[in-house]
């Protein structure tokens, strides 16, 4: 598969990473680091060690798994680890792992010494459609999701569909639901091939479709000024309700299962206010709801969830920013909706499972 080239590098599409041994057979870096978590030790450096049996001087860099983990203390943790091991500036840091890694290592390597040079290796679906381009990099601070970071872009991002055998079916139904946004809001026909597969059986030709959708938009405003807004379609509402449910639920969703319920909601919210048609709303719930089990929104937590909207970064002026369908495959930004337009679609989510 062709590399996509995005802001300055390129996204290379290689189970075997023949392409990141010859990135490594290019360069010539003082030392090489792996950032991983507990899990992408053991399933991914595996892979690793396999495919690039001549890589064996590095030091890894190990953290607790979880968005949970993605702040400010083990950050701290990472310069340390970087600084104990004799990091300098010409050092390269390797991100093995899903967008907690990917996010933290980025941000971390960014700030180092006012910045290393890393690579993107993301080993989850949402990592790999999602994370790997567009030069976002951070951290949560509190209840509030990337809220300290950086728009640094790595050197290069090496994807591998072999990473996904080792993730259970949860991760890759939640990254599955960032490869239907890209449908809804940017590819009518890719939207209804999609309807033809399970998650279970995305493909590198899908993967590589996600990226390159993302990638298009990115390059267009990669400071998100414009038109990179659209790929917040679901998130206003999907991480308000995420926040919420991290917080409250023992078993919390995942990025992508808040994310469904949140295309949901602004789907419905583009119908009210964006001209998306009935039949069309009816297509993308009926979708939608084969795929993610519906989530139990309790009437109670709706302060708390609107709460969590108003603190969302993208907001402007204390506004509430949407991005809405227009049709499948069309979407608008900068929309913005009162609070009680916002309720009703919550209300609209909970009638819906009732
Ligand atoms: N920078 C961006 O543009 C961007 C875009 C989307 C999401 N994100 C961020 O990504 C994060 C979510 O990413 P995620 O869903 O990948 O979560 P994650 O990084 O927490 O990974 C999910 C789980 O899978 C495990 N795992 C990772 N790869 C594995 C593998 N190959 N086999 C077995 N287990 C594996 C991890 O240890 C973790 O327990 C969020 O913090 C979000 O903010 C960033």
């Amino acid at each position: 598969m062709t590399p996509i080239q995005s802001n300055g590098y390129a996204v290379f599409f290689d189970n075997e990473l023949k392409e990141l041994q010859i990135f490594l057979d290019n360069s010539n870096y003082s030392k090489v680091f792996f950032l991983t978590d507990m899990n992408t030790s053991e399933h991914c450096l595996p892979l690793i060690n396999q495919f690039l049996p001549l890589l064996d001087n590095y030091d890894i860099i190990e953290v607790d798994p979880g968005e949970e983990n993605k702040n400010i203390d083990y950050c701290i943790g990472v310069w340390q680890n970087l600084l104990d091991f004799d990091a300098d500036r010409n050092s390269l840091l390797i991100n093995l792992g899903g967008g907690v890694i990917t996010d933290m290592g980025g941000f971390a390597a960014s700030t180092y010494k006012r910045g290393i040079d890393f690579i993107q290796v993301p080993t989850t679906l949402l990592s790999q459609v999602d994370a790997s381009v567009g030069g976002k990099t951070g951290i949560d601070m509190g209840n509030i999701k990337n809220i300290i970071g950086t728009f640094t872009q790595p050197k290069a991002v090496f994807i591998s569909a072999e990473f996904l055998n080792s993730l259970d079916e949860r991760q890759i139904q939640s990254g599955f639901a960032e490869i239907v946004k890209h449908g809804l809001i940017a590819d009518k026909a890719y939207f209804s091939q999609l309807k033809e597969i399970k998650p279970k059986s995305v493909t590198s030709e899908i993967i590589y479709h996600s990226v390159e959708i993302k990638n298009k938009v990115v390059l267009e405003d990669p400071f998100e000024k414009g038109i990179r807004k659209t790929l917040n379609f679901g998130h206003t509402i999907g991480h308000a309700v995420e926040t919420y449910s991290l917080k409250n639920d023992k078993k919390p969703l995942l990025h992508g299962e808040a994310l469904a319920l949140g295309m949901i909601c602004e789907a419905y919210l583009s119908n009210q206010h964006n001209g998306l048609s009935e039949e069309e709303l009816t297509e993308i719930i009926q979708y939608i709801s084969s795929i993610f089990s519906p989530y139990k929104i309790k009437s109670g937590s709706y302060p708390d969830i609107m709460n969590f909207m108003k603190n969302d970064k993208k907001n402007n002026n204390g506004e509430i920013g949407f991005a809405l369908l227009t049709e499948i495959g069309k979407c608008d930004f900068n929309i913005y909706l009162e609070e009680k337009q916002i309720l009703d679609s919550l209300s609209f989510y909970t009638e819906l499972n009732s």
